[in-house]
């Protein structure tokens, strides 16, 4: 596990933006995993400014989300498919063919899984997946309790994520949606490369028990540790409750 504990929000940002630009240029057909959420966005913005400046070319680069709420139809403002076309996809050039992001509006939504699982494989598997972090510790949607050997599943939502995203449904957490498609903490395992993000004090105590604690399904990053290939960037608030002597860049 490579740890790199960097100044804030940008360093973290540009680290992350410069190990996918890397990837990119080593493998143009790069199959890379996103997540959503208000971590990445500095990365997408990066990533964008890479791609008007210096022309990082994402014509090959194929994509898989992580995970969707369950029922909010893909044009929905709060939906995960409008977040990446409206922060990366439409301000690069990806080949919207390329792009995979989970549907919550299928009717048949174990089937759903079950095909995105078939997608990925086809691929030849995820070669670097981006991660946030929440503060109870879930990756994806895995909440507390789920399998560290699950698969893309349906996932219901705990309380403290729903209260976490009411700050995009209006401030009301009714109108948070309770379940979601998520890839599990297996199939995100699976990936050759994963790099971890995570930014504020609210996240010190998720990223104190994910790095430094036991492995857990209580805490379903903690699963990263079983992983070869990890690189976690968190900025100093994110890190400052972390003991180990861990690489800092400030
Ligand atoms: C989003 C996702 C979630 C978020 C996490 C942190 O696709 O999978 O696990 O990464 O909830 O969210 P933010 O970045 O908004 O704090």
């Amino acid at each position: 596990m490579k740890v790199f504990i960097v100044k804030d929000y940008d360093a973290m940002s540009k680290k992350a933006a410069k190990i996918v630009r890397d990837a990119i240029l080593r493998k143009p057909d790069l199959v890379l995993g996103l997540a959503t959420g208000s971590t990445p966005l500095g990365l997408y913005k990066e990533l964008i400014r890479m791609h008007k400046e210096e022309g990082l070319n994402f014509s090959k680069v194929i994509t898989f989300n992580l995970d969707e709420y369950v029922g909010l139809p893909k044009d929905h403002p709060e939906s995960y498919n409008r977040f990446m076309w409206d922060n990366l996809f439409n301000h690069i050039n990806i080949n919207p063919s390329n792009v995979h992001i989970p549907d919550g509006t299928v009717e048949d939504l174990e089937a759903f899984c079950k095909w995105y699982e078939e997608k990925i494989d086809e691929y030849g598997g995820i070669d670097l997946q981006i991660l946030g972090i929440g503060r109870d510790g879930h990756i994806a949607f895995n909440e507390p309790g789920t399998s560290l050997g699950s698969r893309t599943h349906i996932a219901k939502l705990t309380e403290v994520t729903r209260r976490d995203n009411a700050r995009f449904f209006d401030g009301d957490i009714e109108k948070v949606p309770k379940y979601a498609i998520t890839m599990g903490v297996g199939t995100i395992l699976e990936a050759k490369s994963i790099i971890l993000l995570a930014n504020g004090e609210a996240k010190a105590d998720a990223i104190k028990k994910a790095l430094e604690g036991p492995v857990t399904c209580l805490i379903t990053a903690s699963a990263l540790q079983l992983h070869p290939n990890v690189t976690i960037i968190v900025d100093k608030e994110a890190g400052s409750k972390l003991e180990l002597e861990w690489e800092r860049e400030y």
